[in-house]
């Protein structure tokens, strides 16, 4: 495996690459990886020639008050688990690599970045889009990988691709979770035991919602009812957000859905936030 770390040496290399043929999957990561990852990274493997892994913690994409500081790194861990899945190039820029003085351009999807997670991280998706598109223009992947657990921000990247004709087959990853149910996501390190015990709660709370939808339930204040009081039960966990939106879309939905819909969670444990989701129907 190569790690490259100046966006020049690795267009350099990934020209070489494509001009033998060869067709590229990216995997945007920011690092600390997990079994999550390593799903998105052998789903690239099996579609693409050559797979290219980001570890990038974005600093666009935190709020002045958010975690970057305390975000998790192991950056000789993160590569010894690259090189073992058997990635050719993991692209480990800095912040000044990426973001250079006088920068003045940021990508925007305005309606879907405001909403749901956008609320309450105000800037957060316009991070991610900016960074996102970066990567996508210094890599020119033709695969590039998601997870569903971030299911607004993978909704707002296949947005954007369609609204910018950027050439690249965008493909979500189901949620990996560990033994418990609880969804794989750099933030668990944070968690102290007694949190991490609890944030099985979110993971509960989308099976009752799944249950009463597979007997039928299309009711919306039903199954939010359900989720909520499953969540509530669990008080080391403060509840952000209960939503159920149009699985496609993000639309509201409301009385009954008729098409599938996502529940989207958003729970606090302590400074820690987690998000989960599910879609049904
Ligand atoms: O999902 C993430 O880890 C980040 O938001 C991403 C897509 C790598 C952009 O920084």
């Amino acid at each position: 495996m190569k790690v490259i770390a100046t966006i020049g040496e690795l267009r350099a290399a990934l020209k070489s690459e494509r001009l033998a043929g060869k067709t590229i999957g990216l995997v945007p990561t920011m690092g600390y990886l997990h079994v999550g990852h390593m799903e998105l990274v052998r789903r690239s493997k099996a579609a693409a020639d050559v797979t290219v892994v980001s570890i990038f913690v974005n600093p666009t994409q935190f709020g002045p008050n958010e975690d970057l500081s305390t975000y998790p790194r192991d950056m000789e861990g993160d590569l010894g688990k690259l090189r073992a899945e058997g990635v050719d190039y993991a692209f480990t820029p800095e912040v000044a690599e990426i973001y250079r003085p006088g920068a003045d351009t940021i990508v925007d999807t305005p309606v879907l970045s405001r909403i749901l997670i956008g609320k309450i991280r105000p800037g957060h998706f316009r991070g991610v889009t900016t960074v996102v598109t970066k990567l996508f223009n210094i890599v020119q992947p033709d695969h590039a990988f998601f997870g569903e657990k971030d299911y607004q921000q993978l909704t707002i990247i296949r947005r954007m691709v369609a609204d910018l004709d950027m050439p690249i087959e965008i493909t979500g990853v189901a949620t990996v979770r560990e033994e418990d149910g609880v969804a794989c996501s750099s933030r668990n390190a944070m968690l102290t035991p007694a949190d991490r015990k609890a944030a099985v709660v979110l993971s509960r709370s989308l099976a009752r919602a799944e249950e009463l939808a597979a007997k039928g339930q299309r009711s919306v204040s039903a199954i939010r009812n359900a989720v909520r009081s499953v969540l509530e039960a669990e008080k080391r966990g403060q509840i952000e957000s209960v939503d159920i939106r149009d699985a496609q879309t993000l639309d509201p939905v409301s009385g009954k859905f008729r098409q599938p819909a996502v529940i989207l969670l958003t729970v606090r444990f302590g400074k820690v936030r987690l998000i989960d989701q599910r879609v049904v129907g």
